[in-house]
């Protein structure tokens, strides 16, 4: 793919990409977060970056340094990425949504360290986060706008849900059950799900499989000229 990928493909759009975990504060040394490890997010910045693109990545926190020539926010929270996603939305051409967003955060955060009850059992109080593609979606003059759905089960018709639902112009799909790709994998297979159809790309590295997604992107959003 690196051979045929045209560099200008993206030239002059700014695209915005969320990638990694997010984490919610428990108290000042405990949060809730997952096993995002950001690779994929981070292989996408790379690969617009070579299509042209004026990028900023979204990022919560990750093990991995910025690509080189895009612009890198990094964020804790979903509060926060949601806040950084915002920022200048209405130059955004593109936004995709890699980001594995914690779905709900402790209703408070303990100013102080939580010390230890007598209870055996102890309830956490959660709310939902904000839904940051689905906010960004609902401006007007929203940016052609892309989300990732990981599904363990049913997973054609859970991304459609989730497309129609959240307003996207492409869904990318992937299976999550398979042990051979996911969060921390350097592989994947995903299956790219729009209003007109399905269409499914094979496993391939993370690197390769950015650039055949940023070229489906760009045409994509070519042909919706926005
Ligand atoms: N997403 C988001 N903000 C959230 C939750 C999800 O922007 N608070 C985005 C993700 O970055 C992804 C898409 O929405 O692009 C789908 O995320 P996913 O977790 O699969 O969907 P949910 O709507 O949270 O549904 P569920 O976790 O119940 O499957
Ligand atoms: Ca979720």
């Amino acid at each position: 793919t690196a051979a045929l990928f045209d560099r200008g493909l993206l030239s002059g759009k700014q695209v915005f990409i969320t990638a990694g975990p997010t984490r919610e504060a428990l108290d000042p040394v405990r949060y809730i977060s997952n096993h995002s490890s950001g690779k994929m997010g981070y292989a996408l910045a790379e690969a617009a970056v070579d299509a042209g693109a004026l990028v900023t990545l979204i990022s919560g926190p990750v093990n991995l340094p910025a690509p080189p020539r895009c612009k890198r926010i990094m964020i804790q929270s979903a509060e926060d990425m949601l806040e950084a996603s915002l920022q200048n939305i209405d130059q955004c051409d593109i936004f995709i949504a890699s980001a594995a967003v914690a779905d709900y955060r402790p209703v408070s955060v303990a100013e102080h360290k939580m010390k230890k009850g007598n209870e055996e059992i102890m309830e956490l109080h959660l709310i939902k986060n904000p839904d940051i593609v689905a906010s960004v979606a609902a401006q007007q003059n929203k940016p052609y706008t892309i989300g990732f759905a990981a599904e363990t089960r049913d997973v054609i018709s859970y991304a459609q849900g989730k497309l129609e639902r959240k307003n996207l112009d492409l869904i990318i799909a992937n299976d999550v059950s398979r042990s051979d790709i996911g969060f921390n994998s350097d592989d994947n297979a995903v299956t790219v799900v729009s209003h007109e159809g399905a269409t499914q790309l094979p496993l391939s590295s993370k690197r390769q499989l950015a650039h055949k997604l940023i070229e489906i992107i760009a045409a994509a959003e070519q042909k919706k000229d926005h």
